[in-house]
């Protein structure tokens, strides 16, 4: 079960070369179950053919106004009714302005002026024809409208030349739908999120670490940037992508980690701890290289600041929820570390099911009790905490 699955999505191409990427997308809308019915112009048939985004999306793929073969002669109205979005990408400078302008002369356009539905627009073009100020009139237009901009990106253009206007990949189109569709149940809050293992230094060249790979943390992360929130993501060393639309903040031990935290927690609303911080540190990590000697070697530790406990016990604390990895004995250690740190909710896993899997088995703990999500992939029960984190909030 997906986000997306059984939506009805419109996906409409305007002429721009980055009109093949249209074709990853109705693939992986396609796969996460949504039905998508391609409508194309003249110019977009030019750059990738009907027969690929019919063969892709299972459907016959739409292009005249004029089509006879709709009974009522009416494609314009009828494709958009029924839909839960309709999706432009790639929309080219000349079709966002003759959205801007409520221009409708081919049937993509006539739909989008027709349509019920949320619009959701994707802009492709040269920097220069996107820097230029009629095309940044029409996009402040277009937002004062109500139309979802998805993009631009900044980087290699077709054209040769480097800079802002490139259109967004398809999986980063993939992912602004879904988070389109999620309900916006942290709007106007900051979290603050640790994610990832810590690192901390023996010598210049080793440390000691652990096998979180920061999966469950950068769900949580954008879980709670889908639902509308702010977010801020402290993170150790990880070999993920910096999710969109937050600020990433990288850090390698627990101290760093700490310092990162505190400097940004007096503005959070919700401080989510689900790093696997490390307990103790190297007393004394070397400048240089350690050298081996010949008999045993004995690793003085000393404790780490608790980061989660400490934000805790301020006096105007953040909304703080924890994270629990345990062997054994779950439920009993998991309550107990929750009454012990003084966090309102704490989501506790199986270590050996967590570290590094797709998927995760939470059990939350609060005031209320126990509450078991069922084993899901990591998103689905990120998604799932931020709406039981959104129910306990305080409500102003
Ligand atoms: N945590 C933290 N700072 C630390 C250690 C832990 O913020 N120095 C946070 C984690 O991000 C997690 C929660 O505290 O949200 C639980 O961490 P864990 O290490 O499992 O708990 P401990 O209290 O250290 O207990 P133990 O290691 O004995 O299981």
């Amino acid at each position: 079960m997906t986000d997306l699955k059984g939506k009805r999505i419109l996906l409409g191409l305007s002429g721009g070369i980055a009109a093949y990427k249209a074709a990853e997308l109705t693939r992986l809308l396609t796969q996460a179950g949504a039905e998508v019915q391609i409508v194309m112009t003249a110019a977009a048939c030019r750059f990738i053919t009907p027969v690929t985004m019919q063969a892709l999306s299972g459907n016959p793929v739409h292009s005249d106004l004029w089509d006879a073969s709709v009974p009522n002669n009416m494609a314009h109205i009828e494709l958009s009714r029924g839909c839960d979005a309709i999706v432009v990408a790639p929309a080219s400078a000349d079709f966002l302005a003759k959205l801007a302008q409520g221009l409708c002369d081919d049937l993509l356009s006539t739909l989008c002026l027709a349509r019920e539905c949320p619009l959701l627009v994707a802009p492709a073009m040269n920097l220069q024809m996107w820097g230029n100020p009629a095309t940044q009139r029409n996009m402040k237009q277009l937002r004062e409208d109500g139309i979802a901009i998805l993009g631009p990106a900044s980087g290699d253009q077709a054209c040769g030349e480097v800079g802002m206007g490139r259109m967004l990949e398809a999986d980063e189109i993939f992912e602004e739908i879904e988070a389109f569709f999620q309900p916006k149940l942290l709007a106007g809050k900051r979290v603050l999120i640790t994610a990832g293992p810590t690192f901390e230094p023996i010598d210049t060249v080793r440390g000691i670490t652990n096998t979180s790979s920061g999966k469950m943390g950068y769900a949580v992360a954008r879980a709670a940037r889908d639902a509308g929130a702010v977010v801020t993501l402290v993170s150790g060393p990880t070999a993920l992508a910096a999710p969109r639309g937050m600020e990433r903040i990288d850090v390698s031990s627990a101290q760093e980690m700490y310092d990162a935290a505190m400097a940004r927690v007096a503005k959070a609303d919700v401080f989510i701890g689900v790093a696997a911080v490390a307990d103790y540190r190297p007393k004394n990590a070397k400048p240089h290289k350690l050298k081996k000697g010949t008999g045993d070697m004995t690793l003085q530790l000393q404790p780490n600041p608790d980061i989660l406990g400490t934000i805790a016990a301020r006096r105007k604390a953040p909304f703080c929820v924890g994270f629990a990895a345990e062997t054994e004995n779950l439920d009993a250690y998991a309550d107990a570390k929750r009454r012990r740190k003084k966090v309102p909710l704490l989501a506790a896993n199986l270590a050996q099911h967590a570290f590094g899997a797709d998927d995760n088995q939470l059990i939350l703990f609060d005031d209320k009790g126990r509450h078991e999500l069922a084993r899901a992939p990591k998103l689905e029960l990120a998604r799932a905490l931020v709406a039981h984190i959104a129910k306990l909030l305080p409500k102003k």
